[in-house]
């Protein structure tokens, strides 16, 4: 087309992109790619093609890695990590750095062959996916500068199993691999099957930075290879891909002491108020659902559209969506390219067909080969449809209504997943009421799909746990530098005193404020060191479980109250605990037969005045992203949390675990030391007289091996600790895969909860989440 016809028709000219140089660089490498293993490649296996989604055409072969492969690439990362560990900050930060300017050195070249591989409009690939990978890197070059200043007492975890899946090949690498470099572990990748060419591309950048062999290793296969690294000898696994996987991986590190994040899927809330700018509001959607045809995660899938407005932002929807251009992903003026598959585009037309509501498709004509399909608006859903429900991972945005902001938040919550939302409203008022009640990990507001190597990244419920980015990602590739010892179980003393009592010492649970009876009926015998009948714990079961959750769960107002109004009730808990000093020291020295109990109370005492100066301290930051938006770092209790309380120091374990949580707005159910459990009854009278409110506070006595599934398989609980003497972290783990609850557990190692580290950050950031609220700021 010549420059004048494109002027009579004010249509696009194309503007292709070469491949060329992407292509020969592929030649060169001889078409074959083998395992990147100990800073070389090791010669190709069976392979299994790579292909360019827009044409079908192979581009290259890969290799399926074998678990010796596997084994092999675990080996070298498991000989280079403490060299690397050792280097210090200062060091690595110079190898990262050197990553960073070879990324940017090879930018085109980059973007091209992720386009070519994935199918994504070389726009994106070049505006967004490769300079944030970069961006990425230099951050974290960064981060491995300060450590030691600013992560004090934090040490590197080991070897890193990573598994990442196609929708952003580079950048998911970059996300995973920087971070992991930093903080000096050492790494075993795997990109998905579909696009490892750019990781590829990255080792041989790698091997040009010198970085020592081993450091990095990829290797390449389908999910046969990352089961292959869940279950080799890592330190920690990070995946990103679906909710499915991401279980599965759950239930198959349960127990084994690999640290764990997932970055699973999403059906993110996309909110327009009728006070929004629409015209803005349809061009963010278009990058929110169209933006690397809608095979994002965090992808604005699900249109919420204030009723009043719904008609005319709907047409003006279906009025953009005519100019939009599919085709060549190659072409710079093209909007959206090819879906990454046949296997995903199978996926998206079967949903689709599946719908009942009304669906609606972008004009553009497709081109007639290759894997594209057309963007597509449905609406008529109701909120509880498949299609309102599930991903779809695809260029298909499903819309209804709503009437009133509460009507939209809870519309908008209405999901198993909590990754992302929008929320466009030109009321500031409206805004930020509303961004607080979304579930998600992310909040853009009047924006979307921003993404910023300073600001955290992840979900909350069935979108995952943990984070990526920010200071807050570091703590997914550290851990503390003192060395572990192992637990020793404590058996509860025994003894056969059968007089009958003269007053009934049969303690209760305590439930919602009250004391309660277990619902079994049963109690049992404690027994002091000498054998003498010290009273009756009640045994809990799972229904009692359910009572105190829905007692936590009626509680709610808990995690609004302020800050300083936890700070005040924990003060007035420490004050009447010391008030009862002797009482509590007496009991507990009579429970243990030690002789601590003083000691105990008054640390308890001090535990409580601590997070009562904590509770309105550990607050959130700002971040320093780029491009009129600042991201607010803002740290939400994560909800009820489930907390088995350690064996020894019976009533410091316990309030060192449940004064963290409520301090952070959490509601607790916890479970007493099972040997020593009177002193967490004696402790409800404490509460009681400490203007706790009734459900923020729960505490059960019985088997910790017998309430550690119900409590980790609860639906309603969405995090479980255990600093349980029993041996209970592994079922706790794979139960909490039911709903991927975060997991606190202990793995039968010790703390010292007399010592520094029996309380501060590791407990509080246990008992938040992050949530990273994107607001427009400046010019
Ligand atoms: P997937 O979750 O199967 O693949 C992601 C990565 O995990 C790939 O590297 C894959 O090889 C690996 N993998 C697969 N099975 C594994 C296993 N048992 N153990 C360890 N690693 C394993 O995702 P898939 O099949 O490519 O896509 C299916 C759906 O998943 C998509 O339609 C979409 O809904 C969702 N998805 C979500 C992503 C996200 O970023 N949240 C990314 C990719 C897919």
């Amino acid at each position: 087309m010549t420059v004048s016809e494109i002027y009579e028709t004010m249509d696009y000219g194309k503007a292709p992109e070469s491949a060329a140089d992407a292509l020969a660089w592929l030649v060169d490498q001889g078409d074959r790619f083998g395992q990147f293993i100990d800073g070389a490649f090791t010669p190709p296996g069976e392979v299994f093609e790579s292909r360019n989604p827009a044409t079908g055409e192979v581009l290259a072969h890969l290799s399926q890695a074998t678990k010796a492969d596997v084994e092999a690439a675990v080996a070298a990362a498991r000989k280079a990590q403490p060299k690397w560990e050792k280097l210090g900050g200062p060091g690595r930060a110079r190898y990262l750095y050197a990553l960073a300017r070879l990324m940017q050195k090879h930018a085109r070249l980059f973007a091209v062959l992720e386009t070519l591989d994935n199918g994504k409009p070389i726009r994106e690939s070049r505006d967004i996916d490769i300079p944030l990978a970069q961006r990425h890197f230099y951050y974290h070059a960064g981060m491995a500068q300060l450590m030691e200043a600013e992560l004090p007492g934090r040490a590197a975890l080991g070897v890193c199993g990573q598994i990442i899946p196609w929708n952003f090949p580079l950048l998911m690498l970059a996300w995973k691999v920087a971070p992991a470099l930093a903080m000096g572990n050492t790494v075993v990748l795997k990109p998905a099957e579909f696009t490892s060419l750019t990781a590829m591309l990255f080792a041989d950048l790698c091997r040009q930075a010198g970085l020592p062999n081993g450091v990095v290793n990829i290797v390449t296969g389908d999910g046969a290879v990352g089961e292959m690294i869940v279950a080799s000898d890592v330190d920690k696994i990070a995946f990103t891909g679906s909710t499915e996987v991401g279980r599965k991986i759950r239930e198959a590190t349960a127990g084994s002491g690999k640290a764990l994040t997932l970055e699973l899927g999403g059906k993110s809330p996309y909110i327009v108020f009728d006070d929004a700018d629409l015209d803005s509001a349809v061009e963010g959607l278009v990058d929110a659902i169209w933006f690397n045809q809608g095979q994002v995660c965090c992808a604005g899938s699900r249109l919420l559209v204030q009723e009043g407005v719904a008609d005319a932002f709907l047409t003006k929807l279906k009025r953009r969506m005519e100019t939009l251009r599919i085709g060549d992903p190659l072409d710079k003026s093209i909007d959206v390219g090819a879906v990454v598959d046949p296997v995903q585009l199978e996926r998206i037309r079967g949903m689709v067909a599946g719908s009942n509501g009304e669906v609606f498709q972008a004009p553009c004509p497709l081109p007639e080969a290759g894997c594209y399909y057309p963007p597509t608006l449905i609406t008529g859903l109701h909120p509880a449809d498949t299609l309102m429900q599930e991903e779809i991972f695809g260029p298909v945005l499903c819309a209804t209504t709503f009437r009133t902001p509460s009507e939209a938040i809870d519309v908008a919550n209405n999901t198993r997943y909590g990754l992302a939302a929008s929320v466009w409203s030109e009321n500031i008022n409206v805004a930020l009421d509303v961004a607080p009640k979304l579930v998600a990990g992310v909040v853009w507001v009047n924006g979307t799909n921003m993404f910023d190597a300073a600001a955290g990244f992840g979900g909350v419920r069935e979108s995952g746990f943990g984070r990526e980015g920010g200071w807050e990602g570091l703590t997914a590739y550290t851990k503390s530098a003192a060395k572990p010892k192992a637990l020793k179980p404590i058996a509860p003393f025994k003894g056969d005193q059968t007089e009958p009592q003269p007053v009934d010492r049969t303690a209760k649970l305590y439930i919602g404020g009250k004391q309660a009876r277990p619902d079994g009926g049963y109690a049992r015998d404690i027994y002091g060191k000498t054998g003498t009948l010290l009273g009756q714990a009640p045994i809990g079961s799972r229904k009692d479980v359910r009572n105190a959750v829905e007692a936590a769960q009626a509680a709610k107002s808990w995690a609004g109250s302020t800050a300083h109004l936890r700070a005040q009730i924990l003060y007035y808990i420490a004050e009447n605990l010391a008030a009862r000093e002797g009482e509590f020291a007496a009991r507990i020295n009579q429970m243990t037969g030690g002789k601590t109990g003083a000691k105990e109370v008054d640390a308890a005492v001090t535990r409580l005045f601590s997070y009562a100066a904590w509770a309105d301290k550990f607050d959130g930051q700002v971040r320093a992203v780029p491009s009129r938006t600042v991201a607010l770092a803002m740290r939400e209790p994560c909800g009820v949390i489930g907390a088995f309380c350690p064996d020894d120091a019976p009533l410091l374990g316990l309030v060192s675990l449940m004064a963290p949580a409520i301090a952070m707005g959490n509601r607790v159910v916890l479970v007493a030391s099972e040997p020593f459990p009177l002193v967490a009854t004696d402790f409800y009278q404490v509460l009681d007289t400490s203007d706790v409110p009734g459900g923020v506070v729960n505490i059960l006595t019985g088997s910790h091996k017998d309430l550690a599934v119900p409590m980790a398989s609860h639906m309603d609980i969405e995090a479980v600790w255990s600093f349980s003497g029993a041996d209970i972290s592994a079922s706790i783990e794979k139960a909490a895969a039911g709903n991927l609850k975060r997991t606190w557990v202990n793995n039968g190692q010790a703390r010292d909860w007399f010592a520094a580290e029996g309380e501060g950050r590791p407990f509080l950031e246990a008992a938040t989440e992050v949530k990273t609220v994107w607001v427009p700021y400046g010019a």
